[in-house]
């Protein structure tokens, strides 16, 4: 059944306990070496127990908001995409996302998937800043950031170890009246229901 936030491609919701499980292609996502080389997800094995840790910590509703994103057309669970480290003094969170499968990648999922999410972030969850981190190395990671409006705040150095070489991180930000000036039109237009 679609969902939440509901999108003319895909749908966003939050995870059932199935979807967590062993066997669900998202438990697979997290040991896929090939889908974590710029990012931090698997330096230790994935395991049931860490799974059902960071899903019951999604479920308090407190500092994470953790959401899979759905397509449309098959139901097929093909992503996630949260706000972690809320922070409700300064109304601020990090914004994370996973394209765990494959055969969605270039369809721009997760561009829309990020302004659904910042739309929502920003009109129902009250932030004023939205934030997150991408390696200079991965390309297309931080072309979907500047799409989405996501803007280079500076550079970290030698962020992230992979392979034996340091890589720089680029901060990205984003606050919510210059977003909603600039993005909010496009944000809209990805939605087929706007989230009231
Ligand atoms: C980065 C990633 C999440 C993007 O998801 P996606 O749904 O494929 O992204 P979109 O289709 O919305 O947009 C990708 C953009 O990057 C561009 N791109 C793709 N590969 C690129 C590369 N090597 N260099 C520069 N740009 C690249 C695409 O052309 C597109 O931009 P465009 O619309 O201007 O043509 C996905 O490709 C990926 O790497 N998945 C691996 C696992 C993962 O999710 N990691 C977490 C990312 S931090």
């Amino acid at each position: 059944m679609k969902s939440f936030l509901i999108g003319k491609n895909i749908y966003i919701r939050g995870l059932k306990q199935d979807e967590i499980a062993e066997d669900s292609p998202y438990f697979e996502w997290l040991n896929d070496l090939s889908l974590d080389l710029y990012t931090e997800r698997t330096y230790f094995p994935n395991t049931p127990e860490r799974m059902e840790a960071y899903f019951k910590d999604a479920q308090k509703f407190s500092k994470t908001f953790l959401m899979g994103i759905f397509d449309n057309a098959s139901d097929k669970h093909i992503g996630n995409i949260s706000f972690t480290n809320i922070n409700y003094f300064n109304r601020n969170a990090f914004i994370g996302y996973l394209l765990g499968d494959k055969d969605f990648t270039g369809k721009g999922i997760i561009t829309q998937a990020v302004l659904m999410t910042m739309y929502y972030g920003f009109n129902k969850l009250n932030f004023e800043r939205i934030y997150g981190g991408v390696s200079t190395a991965h390309a297309a990671s931080y072309r979907v950031c500047e799409k989405v409006g996501l803007l280079k705040e500076g550079l970290q150095r030698n962020h992230l170890y992979r392979n034996g070489q340091w890589f720089d991180q680029i901060p990205v930000g984003a606050l919510r009246e210059e977003w909603m000036r600039d993005f909010g039109d496009q944000a809209r237009e990805t939605f087929d229901e706007l989230p009231t």
